[in-house]
């Protein structure tokens, strides 16, 4: 550990509260942000780890439009499913915050006031995009229209998400309204601006020369925006919503989003340390990271750090910006407008306990030096074979065979070869290479060699064979599991930072208490005649239908979009039916396998803080079972009550948000995702049979 610091201020990019997390927010930001700070806090060092929600800006007021409710009442939703699905993920944040709080508002508006107080803005009048008819000045996403560079036709006033290039409205060839569609005109409006060249010859020093380490993508792009010069930046808007430019005469302005959400760093620490904050923001031995991806790093590149200076008062600058490019998903850009995504609430409810194979799978694809690609298909063979196939069936066979042959108590390792040196020597080998991997942001690598510890030990079994000796010769059975257990023990502390609820389970196992970094590769971390526990399995499976289901689910986002755009598009061609092509054939006996039947609903709920899951009770004739279903988008509770409804009922059980799931109720869905549960033309009696 870099001794020059006595604290680490880790944040992660607040993620807005206009939609739910998915896997490309998780892959660039806040799965790595999350391995940094386990590790640090392992590594007894004093960390804070900084979140929040950003709940401003444009998207947020243009999703409560289209849903006919407030700003507020969007972000109060979105947070909430934020929040609660990066705990459930194991996301540490020591605060998860908002940037609609009374604390954000209070400290944002004295930021932009001291700097206006010391005229360190410029204040500009200049013409600006504005909808006559819906009387509104068309800033950042309020304007579409065809984009200069790649041509892309509808690019946004602040960003063209085809190219990737930032933009302003005037740049926009044939721009228009997102409120009414109508050409825009243009209104004279007053804004502040930070003037950002005055900046540049110091921002030059501090990245160019000062930060050479840096990743190259990071690097690149600031060297980039210095080199092309920078401009003076607005840094408000003609909004009503976002924190009120506190200012007089400012009536109808707000504080930009990109202004106010990084402030949200500090006031988060201010709610999280009332009076310690600025022993953390304004010292030279804190060291601040932030984690953020490849479309923010001019913000906390140049722009934060540029409010900050000019702010004065012994604010410190990030030390680093591990800024990770995009993943794809199964080869298209992840999209939340069009549904094109895999969302984290809805993974955690259906992959109840696999919490850490999508935090594996993602740290070890991680797009950390160029765009990647999420697949299904590497998802399950990377559970299957790595984590099943190596580190689970490694752990399993040690302990199992350490119970069957010496009561579950460490053995002494009384006979040992110079290949069980060579592997325990490995051990402090492969810790150096996981400390040098996280310390300078090589997620991937790190995760890898933690990886080969396991593959190691598996390795070292398959060879040792402790089965077969155990007929002859028990002394070396017992150094064989004495080495075999101490790699288990290390693997609970490697493992931590990546899979914490997997190393949670193992330490179980293991009968270890705390994870400590310090106890990684100590030749005595486990002594001869400690007990462990039970063996119980780390992985399981991940079967065919599981992907099949989720490969689906995308499917049908396709079908979906594409009907849409064909709606949308003005041919006259009549637009085709897409559906569904036909599944692989299945034999009679594998449709008779199922048990399908008639039942009625006796009562039902919402499961609390999900938008799509239902709670039913329901007699099926033969009992009274409960069964999680993800109906709620389309049927309120009180509906279903009463209803017949036919039931797949010998469907194996699964949690699901922690109710046991008994059974499927059997639904039709449209391909534009409109579905209606399957009912007998008439009443039957409860549990008749369905074939
Ligand atoms: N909400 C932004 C995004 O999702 C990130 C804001 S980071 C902060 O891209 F620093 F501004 F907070
Ligand atoms: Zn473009």
């Amino acid at each position: 550990m870099n001794n020059k610091y006595k604290r680490h201020l880790v944040t992660a990019a607040l993620p807005y509260a206009n939609g739910a997390v998915h896997i490309g927010h998780l892959a660039g930001v806040y799965i790595p942000a999350d391995i940094y700070t386990r590790y640090l806090r392992m590594r007894k060092e004093d960390v804070r780890f900084i979140c929040g929600s950003d709940e401003h800006g444009v998207p947020i007021t243009i999703k409560a439009k289209e849903n006919n409710c407030t700003p507020q009442e969007i972000v109060d939703k979105y947070h909430l499913i934020i929040k609660d699905s990066f705990e459930r993920l194991g996301i540490s944040f020591d605060i998860y915050s908002r940037t609609s709080s009374e604390t954000h508002h209070k400290t944002a508006s004295a930021f932009f006031k001291k700097l206006y107080n010391q005229g360190s803005f410029i204040e500009k009048e200049s013409e600006q995009y504005y909808d006559v008819e819906a009387n509104h000045f068309l800033a950042d996403r309020y304007i579409i229209g065809t984009c200069p560079k790649c041509k892309a036709e509808n690019a946004y006033g602040d960003q063209c998400e085809q190219c990737g290039s930032t933009l302003s409205p005037n740049e926009l060839l044939n721009p228009r309204s997102t409120l009414s569609g109508n050409s825009p005109i243009k209104k004279k409006t007053s804004h502040w601006y930070l003037p950002l060249d005055k900046y540049e010859p110091w921002l030059k020093e501090w990245i160019l020369e000062g930060h050479k380490e840096w990743k190259t993508n990071v690097y690149g792009q600031c060297k980039s925006w210095l080199d092309g010069g920078l401009q003076p930046r607005a840094v408000s808007r003609d909004l009503d919503w976002g924190v009120p430019v506190p200012v007089e005469g400012a009536q109808g302005k707000v504080l930009y989003v990109w202004f106010d959400a990084p402030i949200g760093y500090i006031s988060n620490s201010i709610e999280l340390m009332p009076n310690e904050w600025e022993q953390w923001w304004k010292s030279e031995e804190t060291k601040m990271v932030h984690f953020i991806g490849k479309d923010n790093i001019v913000f906390h590149c140049i722009v934060f750090p540029a409010m900050l200076k000019a702010y004065g008062d012994g604010f410190i600058l990030p030390e680093n910006v591990p800024a990770n490019e995009f993943l794809n998903l199964e080869g298209d850009k992840i999209s939340t407008s069009r549904n094109w995504a895999v969302w984290l609430h809805e993974y955690l409810d259906e992959f109840p306990g696999k919490e850490d194979v999508l935090r594996y799978v993602l740290c070890a694809n991680a797009p950390e030096t160029k765009d990647n690609d999420f697949t299904w298909k590497d998802f399950q063979t990377r559970n299957n074979s790595e984590l099943v196939g190596i580190f689970g069936n490694f752990v399993n066979r040690a302990v199992v065979l350490t119970h069957k042959y010496f009561a579950g108590e460490v053995p002494s390792a009384v006979k040992t070869t110079a290949q069980d040196q060579e592997v325990l020597d490995q051990i402090p080998l492969i810790k150096k290479n996981i400390e040098n991997s996280l310390e300078s942001f090589r997620f991937r690598e790190a995760l890898k060699e933690a990886m080969n510890l396991a593959r190691l030990g598996n390795k070292y079994l398959a060879e040792t064979e402790p089965w077969k000796i155990a007929k002859t010769d028990m002394e070396r059975v017992a150094s064989i599991l004495n080495t075999s257990l101490k790699i288990c023990a290390n693997l609970a502390i490697a493992f931590e930072p990546f899979m914490p609820h997997t190393t949670h389970k193992l330490r179980f196992i293991m009968n270890m208490k705390n994870s400590n970094w310090e106890e990684f590769g100590n030749p005595d971390i486990l002594r001869a005649g400690h007990k462990i526990n039970e063996a119980s399995l780390l992985f399981a499976k991940v079967e065919d239908n599981e992907i099949e289901f989720q490969m689906e689910k995308l499917n049908k986002t396709k079908l979906a979009n594409s009907q849409e755009a064909n709606q949308n598009s003005e041919s006259e061609e009549p637009t085709t039916q897409t559906l569904l092509p036909l599944k692989d054939e299945c034999t009679y006996d594998q449709f008779m396998k199922m048990d399908i039947r008639t039942a009625t609903v006796l009562e039902a709920e919402r499961v609390p803080k999900t938008d799509k899951l239902l709670k039913l009770t329901i007699d099926t004739g033969i009992d009274t079972r409960t069964i999680v279903s993800g109906i709620a988008e389309f049927y309120k509770p009180k509906e279903m009550v009463g209803k017949q409804i036919c039931v797949l009922a010998n469907l194996a059980p699964r949690k699901i948000r922690g109710i046991e799931s008994n059974g499927m109720i059997l639904m039709a869905s449209e391909e534009n995702g409109k579905m209606r549960i399957v009912t007998p033309e008439e009443r039957l009696n409860n549990g008749s049979t369905i074939s």
